[in-house]
């Protein structure tokens, strides 16, 4: 079998704010099948879809509550399939998001276990109390304890994000055994693979108190336990092996050794891993502490990161990150060649390129006015938290604007009609009122536009060995430039990328494939924020 997801370029739909069909505000299953053509057009060869289980959304999807079933507001298991083979036609893959860490609270699982005689007690951690306290001192990804007392059962349990996903307990075999059983159901169905959700913290190595930290006390026993190894080698070993599928883990801390042990191709984990060190470096400690963007920080832990793996999973942006134009470009008076910068880049660095719907039109982040115009649990979660530690009101909004993984959930905006053409009702989460400006149809037109872009980009990297399977070679990262070159069978082509907002000399000779303005920069002097892809 081959590794054909190292050659295709893959598209993250969050569905829920996707595209509405069916009038409720929400996005759904036949609104992705209505835009697969779109998506064809686009270049791109695989799917990978948010959630789409049933679930009580407290975590919009990433809390499941039968994963066997579709969410009725996204559609019907008739929607699915119709869905697989309509995307097949087109030879577009489709992978699913697997969240096995926890399930919803709501799952029968979960409620089975709270009796303590039940067969399905051990599925999740159950503990008492130490003295009228939880049993340990971690805290949660989601900033609260990550404990929760149970009445009825008069114990706590493990819920390491919200205290509606309780952590399954690996150490319970039937519970591996369960999981595979999903595995199979999806992929006898036609799924091409996985994106794992935070699988590096499956496994609990211990549940002694953590030494304390400004977060995550407790991490240092459940990150990347010899345990989770072990189960990543048994779900290939027994499941995918058997199938002609991927997987992509998203694994939180990692370093690029621990991330080399997770996917390196003799360890068969997985086959590739999102890393975060690279979104981390406008932040301090934790992604509430903002800190100011240095693009040289940033290439630097690219090329590290690059030059570490064999091969990555490249993303600027995902559901739960802010959006990369307004971050690392200049979503104002340099929107348009900033966007398109930071696409050269995603689709030229070696590794398979991740794509976040909307943004291949640049959607910005939105102008939040207060936290009732957010929906998301971490963003309220945190705003508890900081309140009861006294931060300042003004800090706090700053932390909620920089962190809001809201900016990533509004709608895509396809065209200038009413709701941007998202849905017909309320949609359920304020759309963005740069809509008119940008959106999907005004782009679709345009040759000049982001998108057409990232349609050229995307045919370059496909028609180009070098680009799809070539070495990543460093050749200059200052203040603001960062050039590098892929090589292959020694045919070359080299990126020159300019992150700033000025005029920058730097020497390049060779045919220009591809430069981010429509009319060429001048020779040996970068425009502001071009980037030019040279043979
Ligand atoms: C992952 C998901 C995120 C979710 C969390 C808990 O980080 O990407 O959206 O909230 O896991 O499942």
């Amino acid at each position: 079998m081959s590794d054909w997801w190292r050659d295709r370029v893959v598209y993250q739909i969050y569905p829920r704010s996707f595209q509405d069909t069916d009038g409720d505000g929400i996005g759904d299953i036949p609104g992705i099948i209505a835009h697969l053509d779109n998506l064809k057009d686009l270049g791109i060869g695989i799917v990978w879809l948010s959630p789409v289980y049933c679930s009580p959304n407290e975590d919009n999807g990433y809390d499941i509550s039968d994963y066997r079933n579709i969410n009725t507001e996204y559609g019907t298991m008739d929607d699915m399939q119709i869905l697989i083979a309509e995307a097949e036609k087109r030879d577009i893959k489709i992978i699913m998001d697997l969240v096995i860490n926890h399930t919803s609270d709501k799952h029968e699982w979960f409620q089975k276990s709270r009796k303590k005689d039940s067969a399905y007690r051990d599925y999740y951690y159950w503990r008492p109390g130490k003295k009228g306290k939880p049993p340990n001192n971690w805290t949660s990804f989601f900033a609260e304890d990550c404990w929760e007392y149970d009445e009825k059962s008069g114990e706590y349990y493990l819920h390491l994000f919200a205290k509606g996903q309780p952590d399954l307990n690996y150490y319970n075999p039937k519970v591996l055994e369960e999981i595979k059983d999903i595995l199979r159901f999806w992929l006898d169905k036609g799924i091409a693979g996985f994106r794992c959700d935070v699988i590096n913290i499956i496994w609990k190595s211990s549940l002694e108190d953590g030494k304390k930290k400004l977060a995550l006390t407790g991490s240092e026993h459940y990150i990347s336990q010899e345990g989770a190894h072990e189960i990543l080698r048994t779900l290939k070993k027994d499941v995918f092996d058997n199938y002609d599928c991927f997987t992509v883990g998203e694994t939180v801390l990692v370093t690029p050794a621990m991330a080399t042990d997770l996917c390196a191709k003799e360890r068969k984990e997985l086959d590739m891993v999102f890393a975060f060190e690279h979104m981390e470096t406008d932040q301090w400690f934790v992604k509430w502490l903002p800190r100011k963007f240095n693009p040289k920080r940033f290439m630097k832990t690219i090329a590290k990161w690059q030059t570490s793996l064999e091969w990555n999973a490249n993303y600027f942006e995902n559901h739960d990150q802010p959006r990369s134009v307004s971050r690392f470009g200049d979503s104002k008076k340099y929107w348009d060649v900033s966007a398109k910068m930071l696409a050269a880049m995603l689709l030229t660095l070696r590794g398979t390129p991740y794509i976040y719907q909307g943004q291949e039109i640049g959607m910005t982040d939105y102008p939040f006015s207060g936290l009732d115009e957010m929906e998301d649990i971490e963003s309220h979660n945190l705003n508890k938290l900081a309140k009861k530690k006294h931060i300042p009101k003004w800090y706090i909004w700053k932390m909620l604007m920089r962190g809001a993984r809201d900016h990533g959930h509004t709608p895509v905006q396809w065209d200038s009609s009413k709701n941007a053409g998202f849905t017909t009702g309320k949609p359920w989460l304020a759309i963005n009122k740069n809509y008119r400006e940008i959106n999907m149809v005004a782009q679709k037109g345009d040759e000049n536009s982001i998108r057409s872009y990232y349609k050229k980009v995307i045919a370059l990297r496909t028609d180009s060995n070098v680009l799809k399977a070539g070495s990543f070679v460093p050749l200059k990262i200052s203040k603001h430039i960062f050039a590098y070159k892929r090589e292959l069978n020694g045919e070359a082509i080299t990126i020159i990328l300019n992150f700033s907002n000025r005029f920058l000399k730097v020497k390049h000779n060779g045919e220009v494939l591809i430069s981010n303005y429509s009319k060429m920069g001048i020779n040996g002097i970068l425009r502001p924020y071009e980037a030019v892809i040279l043979k």
